[in-house]
């Protein structure tokens, strides 16, 4: 049957042409053959049950379990195992939709204790054009963590990435769509990436980082700060002026009102439950989408917004993402190999305080951006002395 659909030269197109009733015939002598066995299945398990009944269980149970066994699907089976709905995908490129993905997401269980050792996992979601020019400092600050991260890129749909199989980038793309700055199709990619990252029931905290950010603290700093807070790290502030309140839209009202109206960086850090208000939003969206573009750039505003309506208490109101505005300008400062000096890195490590779970603490920022391909090789020869990695 399989040479058959292999290319055939002209003298054997008879047997081509004969396929079909070799297939019927093939077909009816697997009937012939499953009935009876569907038969002895069905005979089996009536004898089996039967002698439960009258010679009791002990005896008779294996080979009960063992016929039922054989009739039923063995993946059907495995279904009904607690680890098919606690397994993280084992593969990203799914088919679904993003209404369908979004959907599925928003699942959430009502019983807050886990019935499974569940050990909490960072989702660390690149939001990139493609390559990441920095890779070689994540891959050293991830090394030795596995089990403790998850890695999620969203990339350009036409990006091929080419990570080894040794990198802890490969084969970590999701399903991606064009994004543009400014536009809701900014906040559709953190969304995209937050409701893959979701599938994962043992992702508990979710960081967006770009291609340019880099991380200031070893793991082992990094992952109890984020797992331990009690808040969610987004930037939120409200800008009265016109690039704040200017931007705000009467139309939005009563979803959003004036004095809800928030600004706010787009490099988040957030828990589970406000990841899930993300992913499950319907309300607030449709206004956004609506009432809030160019030069209302929705990034800015539509996470800040909503999530001060519906979980401010959960937000640190302060970003962990550290990023420099002090050249002025629409764009923050990008720092490139002349920039990474000691003065530069104790500026960004040092000088700084801010609550940490309603204490003061000196460490505020765990990221930062924005890095030039060009600074990598300086990054990483004072990455173990200023970083820890
Ligand atoms: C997605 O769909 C394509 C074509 O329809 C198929 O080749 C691919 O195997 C599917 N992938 C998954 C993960 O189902
Ligand atoms: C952040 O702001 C909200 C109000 O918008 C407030 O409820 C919350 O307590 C603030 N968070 C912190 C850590 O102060
Ligand atoms: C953090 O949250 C936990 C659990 O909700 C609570 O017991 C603890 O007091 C909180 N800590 C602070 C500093 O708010
Ligand atoms: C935070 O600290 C302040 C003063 O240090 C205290 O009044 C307040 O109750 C604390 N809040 C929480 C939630 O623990």
């Amino acid at each position: 049957m399989q040479l058959s659909s292999l290319p055939m030269e002209e003298g054997n197109e008879p047997t081509v042409k004969t396929r079909p009733t070799q297939s019927r015939v093939a077909r009816q002598r697997l009937l012939r053959l499953l009935v009876p066995f569907l038969l002895l299945c069905v005979a089996i398990s009536f004898i089996s049950l039967y002698m439960i009944r009258y010679f009791g269980v002990q005896t008779t149970l294996p080979t009960a379990l063992a016929s039922f066994q054989t009739c039923v699907n063995v993946e059907e089976r495995n279904k009904l195992d607690l680890e098919h709905w606690i397994r993280p995908p084992s593969n990203l490129l799914h088919n679904m939709t993003d209404t369908q993905l979004l959907w599925r997401a928003s699942f959430v269980p009502q019983i807050k204790e886990y019935p499974f050792a569940r050990v909490p996992k960072i989702a660390f979601m690149f939001l990139t054009k493609g390559p990441l020019p920095l890779a070689p400092l994540w891959e050293r600050f991830f090394k030795g963590h596995e089990g403790l991260y998850s890695i999620y890129i969203h990339a350009l749909p036409s990006f091929q990435a080419d990570f080894p199989s040794s990198s802890v980038f490969y084969r970590k793309q999701i399903p991606s769509q064009l994004t543009e700055w400014g536009t809701m199709s900014m906040c559709d990619a953190e969304r995209r990436l937050l409701a893959n990252a979701l599938l994962d029931i043992s992702n508990e905290r979710f960081v967006l980082v770009s291609e340019s950010c880099i991380p200031i603290y070893k793991f082992n700093i990094v992952y109890p700060y984020l797992t331990k807070s009690n808040h969610s790290f987004m930037g939120v502030f409200d800008d009265p002026g016109p690039f704040g309140r200017g931007r705000y839209s009467y139309n939005m009202a009563p979803e959003v009102n004036i004095a809800e109206w928030r600004k706010g960086s787009q490099w988040f850090e957030i828990n589970r439950k406000v990841a899930t208000y993300i992913a499950e939003d319907t309300k607030f969206y449709p206004k956004f989408l609506e009432f809030c573009r160019p030069a209302c750039y929705v990034d800015e505003h539509y996470f800040p917004t909503m999530l001060t309506i519906q979980a401010g208490d959960l937000l640190a109101n302060r970003s962990i993402t550290w990023v420099d505005w002090s050249r002025g300008g629409p764009h923050p400062g990008t720092f490139g190999k002349a920039d990474i000096t000691e003065e530069f890195l104790k500026r960004l490590l040092e000088g700084e305080t801010c609550l940490y779970n309603n204490q003061t603490s000196s460490v505020c920022f765990l990221f930062a951006r924005k890095f030039a391909p060009s600074a990598l090789e300086p990054l990483l020869l004072v990455a173990p002395k200023y970083f820890g990695y």
